[in-house]
């Protein structure tokens, strides 16, 4: 009866996986501090995306690491990037998965900063038309939704505009649109070796103290033309997520990031809890807070346990 009556329940078809594509051949390397997450040549990310369509993961969130930094992060927008490769690998072992593509320039230039840098600043309409490049780039490839992360005031609309001329009016923007200046994202600094080289990212992620802010940033993406909206990180900002929910029938995802991942990651290594109880509730949670979609690292082991519940 419980279970008949329970109102939120979660689906595999909620899950986002996000994976990390790097150069090379024969590359399966662990994220030190994301176990369970590791950086895959595309070889290795062929038989990931085996490995998550059987599990039946439905999309994937893909991630490039570039051979080479520059200072206008040519690799973020080339025709062979890192990122342009792995979407054509994806779709080349399973076309039907949704495949999605994170849009940045942090780990393309060796400033580390997600828009173009002058001066010690970074400049937010320059960097415009590189981020609406990188999304062309990656809808050319074959990316079926492209998700802008940087932060930069007015992407949405580069990016919609770029792709409507180049007849991609079918490939929608997820936007990060509710990104905060956060610590939990240290680990995946690490792992995409994007950590800023000076200062942080205040001057273009939010305050996690704002809320209205968080209405504003959701209001100008959608009239920009975003599709989905995203609240980044999940647990800190279940608030957000219910907000936003509440406030725009649009479809609402919901990250849990890395820092978020690699606490729990630590203490189920030390037996001071239980994972799978630990995951399947907070997940729960996000749901229930509002989000539809959740991106997160634990997926292949989300649909493993939702097997075995309904093998029950
Ligand atoms: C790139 C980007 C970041 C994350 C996703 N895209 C890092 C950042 O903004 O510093 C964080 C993801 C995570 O922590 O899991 N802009």
């Amino acid at each position: 009866m419980r279970e008949m009556v329970r109102e939120t329940a979660l689906r595999k078809t909620d899950l986002m996986l996000p994976l990390f594509a790097v150069d090379g051949t024969d590359i399966r390397e662990e994220i030190p501090s994301m176990p369970g997450t590791y950086h895959l040549s595309l070889d290795e990310l062929r038989r990931e995306v085996e490995t998550v369509s059987k599990l039946g993961i439905r999309s994937v969130l893909l991630f490039g690491i570039p051979a080479h930094k520059d200072e206008m992060s040519s690799e973020a927008y080339a025709a062979e990037g890192i990122v342009q490769q792995a979407v054509r690998a994806v779709k080349e072992v399973n076309p039907d998965l949704l495949v999605v593509t994170d849009v940045c320039l942090c780990q393309y230039n060796p400033l580390g900063h997600c828009g173009i840098v002058r001066d010690g600043k970074i400049v937010n309409d320059d960097s415009l038309e590189l981020i609406a490049r990188t999304a062309l780039s990656h809808a050319a490839a074959g990316a079926d939704v492209v998700a802008p992360s940087d932060m930069m005031d007015g992407r949405v609309a580069s990016i919609r505009e770029l792709l409507d001329k180049n007849d991609f009016d079918d490939v929608p923007v997820l936007s990060y649109s509710v990104k905060y200046a956060s610590a939990f994202y240290g680990p995946f600094r690490e792992a995409a070796h994007s950590a800023p080289s000076f200062g942080d990212r205040r001057t273009y992620q939010m305050d996690p103290g704002n809320v209205r802010e968080a209405m504003r940033e959701a209001e100008s993406d959608l009239a920009e033309g975003a599709d989905m909206l995203m609240v980044k990180p999940a647990l800190a900002y279940m608030d957000i997520i219910r907000a936003l929910s509440d406030r725009y029938d649009v479809p609402l995802v919901a990250y849990n990031v890395s820092g978020e991942y690699s606490m729990v990651k630590a203490a189920a290594q030390r037996g001071w809890i239980d994972e799978r109880a630990i995951v399947l509730e907070m997940l729960t949670g996000f749901k229930r807070a509002g989000a539809d979609i959740v991106i997160t690292y634990h997926a292949k082991d989300v649909a493993r346990w939702l097997d075995e519940a309904n093998e029950l």
